[in-house]
C-alpha cells in the first residue's frame, strides 16, 4: 500500500493539492470498502500457495475453486457465487456459514473455539463433521477438501439481513 501511495504522490505536483485531497478521499474510501474478503479476490501468486477445494451445494452441484493459503472459506465462496450466506460476516454470531467438511479433512482444521461449538449446537441439520465456514482458513494440506452445504441454515443474527459478497 505504501508503494501505491508513493506513486500516488509522485505523480502529482503541489499545484494540484485540492485535487490530491479529493483523490485521497476516494482512495481511502475504496480501500475501506474492500476490506472484508478482499484477500479472497486475489488470485494465487504462485503454484506453491494454491489450494484447490470443492464446494457442493444442497442440490449436489459441485463448484471447483482454485483458492490459496490464507483464504477464508466463506469469502472464497462469495467470490465464486457459492450460496454460503455468512449473515454476521464472520463475527461468530450466526450459523449461516454452516458446512460439512469431508471426514478425511477434519483433523487438518484447527479445533473449533468454544463459541463456534456453541453456535453449531443451534444449527439445523448438525452432523459430526459440521463446522462454520467462516472459521476455516485454507492451508496447503487442505488440498482437495470438499465442503458440503446443508439443506438449510437458520439466521438468528438479524432477520432478513443478507450481506452482499464483497
Ligand atoms: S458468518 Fe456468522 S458465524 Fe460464520
Amino acid at each position: 500500500m505504501f508503494r501505491t501511495l508513493n506513486f500516488f504522490y509522485k505523480t502529482r505536483s503541489m499545484k494540484t493539492v485540492p485535487t490530491l485531497m479529493r483523490d485521497q478521499k476516494k482512495f481511502f474510501s475504496l480501500t475501506s470498502r474492500l476490506r472484508h474478503g478482499e484477500y479472497e479476490w486475489q488470485d494465487p501468486k504462485s503454484e506453491d500457495e494454491v489450494v484447490n477445494i470443492v464446494y457442493i451445494d444442497k442440490d449436489g452441484k459441485k463448484t471447483n475453486v482454485r483458492g490459496k493459503v490464507g483464504d477464508n472459506v466463506l469469502y472464497l465462496a462469495h467470490r465464486y457465487g457459492v450460496e454460503m450466506e455468512g449473515a454476521c460476516e464472520a463475527s461468530l454470531a450466526c450459523t449461516t456459514c454452516h458446512v460439512y467438511v469431508k471426514q478425511d479433512y477434519l483433523d487438518k482444521l484447527t479445533d473449533p473455539e468454544e463459541k463456534e461449538d456453541d453456535l453449531l449446537d443451534m444449527a439445523p441439520f448438525l452432523k459430526e463433521n459440521s463446522r462454520l465456514g467462516c472459521q476455516i482458513i485454507l492451508t496447503k494440506d487442505m488440498e482437495g477438501m470438499e465442503l458440503i452445504l446443508p439443506k438449510a441454515t437458520r439466521n438468528f443474527y438479524v432477520d432478513g439481513h443478507k450481506p452482499a459478497p464483497h
